[in-house]
């Protein structure tokens, strides 16, 4: 859909440039820089990280990011990383889609909190929000100190044009745009909303694949990076940042989208869910959902993430003498579910694209009564095709605090739990 190339890979040093002659060889810094660009270094990991962790890009640029007016607050009552102190309900809750806006809204002003745990000043946790926006950002843009933001867009197509380069994200894509990456959302649609993770933790990363071996789940050649991609203008501006859970805004005379090259591995990226390669059994029983894994955030815990981003495509259900769809479960985890397309095949209605659940850690959950009925009727000698379908997870180790705005939504589902109430006393003392 784009005419923009792309890069690819995960992690790589990516190289390029929108002018010939721009990136220096040989050195990072140097005192003089071709085209009268300035060097600027962006780093998104400690210095001393390990090499195989250390991300930071070298960027050159028409103007350096320093350039800018005073900070100032900035209201969006609506985003923010309030997930308050006090008692939360362990119930299961759902959501219906956040409608779309009827007065110009941006993506930005489009953003609502859900939910979250952690915090940035922790460097743990995330922030989850949706976004409805009917109108691209207009001499606006935006970065999140925070965290890096995992765009999950389920309506319209976003272009998000970033001081490394555009990605034009189509639902049943997902963009990533790291910490402090300044960009700018248009709506190729005129409508748009999604999902967003906000990630406090350690950078998302692709995960090991232990037996699975070196090849499946989401392929690092299918990640796309952007080329180097800039704006040469002046206007009268403003640059929005989130800081420590509050908005700022800070005049600004021109587009800080003006980096004509950059080279290193702290870069967004965007990737296609459909390119994931699922793997799940071939003779018996269900496996457990981290088989669904597409990139995850690492926790100082070894095996346990501060957040798993799981996805739940098209695929083919094989297993023999066994219940296909996702068992009845309790996880010491937290799963925040979305829909981006089609039907998720645990629930037969109520969870709609647009929707949202939420399934904290011990709370009982599964399929709902008319799923269970259908599926341990259904006969498992001829395998089932599940088709038209991208329902996907946040998953954190620790709980996630809805907001007190989810929780007064409208769109809040009153009566969800009363989707298990039919599941029936099916138990007889005598064999059959
Ligand atoms: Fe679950």
């Amino acid at each position: 859909m784009s005419e923009f190339e792309y890069q690819s890979g995960f992690g790589n040093e990516f190289a390029t440039e929108a002018i010939p002659g721009t990136l220096p060889i040989g050195r990072n810094s140097p005192q003089r820089v071709a085209h009268g660009l300035y060097a600027e270094q962006l780093s998104g990991t400690a210095f001393t990280a390990p090499r195989h962790a250390n991300r930071r890009s070298w960027l050159y640029r028409i103007r350096p990011a320093a350039v800018h007016g005073a900070f100032e607050p900035f209201t969006q009552p609506a985003f923010h990383n309030d997930f308050g102190n006090g008692a939360i309900t362990p119930e299961r809750l759902r959501w219906d889609p956040q409608p779309l806006p009827k007065t110009p809204t941006d993506f930005v002003d489009g953003l609502f909190t859900m939910a979250g745990n952690g915090s940035a000043a922790g460097q743990a946790g995330v922030g989850i929000h949706v976004y409805a926006a009917n109108r691209s950002m207009q001499n606006r843009f935006f970065y999140d100190a925070d965290g890096e933001l995992l765009i999950v867009p389920q309506q319209g197509r976003l272009r998000i044009a970033t001081e490394l380069g555009i990605l034009d994200v189509a639902p049943q894509e997902i963009a990533v745009i790291p910490r402090g990456v300044r960009f700018r959302v248009e709506l190729a649609d005129g409508a748009a909303r999604g999902y967003v993770c906000e990630n406090f933790g350690a950078l998302l990363r692709l995960p090991d694949l232990g037996p699975i071996g070196s090849n499946g789940l989401a392929n690092a050649r299918d990640f796309r990076i952007p080329v180097a991609a800039f704006e040469d203008v002046e206007g009268d501006f403003e640059l929005v940042a989130k800081f420590q859970g509050h908005l700022w805004r800070a005049p600004i005379g021109h587009s800080p989208l003006d980096v004509v090259g950059w080279h290193g591995n702290y870069a967004p990226y965007k990737y296609d869910l459909r390119r994931f390669n699922t793997i799940g059994s071939i003779s018996y029983d269900h496996p457990d959902p981290s088989i669904f894994l597409v990139l995850h955030s690492p926790s100082d815990t070894p095996g346990t993430s501060n957040m798993d981003f799981v996805i739940f495509p098209p695929r083919w259900l094989v297993a023999e003498d066994t219940f296909r769809p996702p068992w009845f479960h309790r996880n010491v985890a937290s799963e925040f579910m979305g829909l981006v397309h089609g039907e998720y095949d645990a629930k037969s209605g109520g969870f709609v694209p647009g929707g949202a659940s939420l399934h904290n850690c011990m709370t009982g959950h599964g399929p709902d009564a008319a799923t269970f009925e259908k599926a341990s009727a259904a006969t498992t000698n001829k395998p089932d095709h599940i088709v038209d379908t991208m329902a996907f997870m946040f998953e954190t180790r620790a709980v996630i605090r809805p907001t007190r705005q989810a929780l007064a939504s409208p769109q809040l589902q009153r009566d969800y739990g009363e989707c298990w109430r039919g599941l029936k006393n099916n138990f007889r003392a005598t064999r059959a």
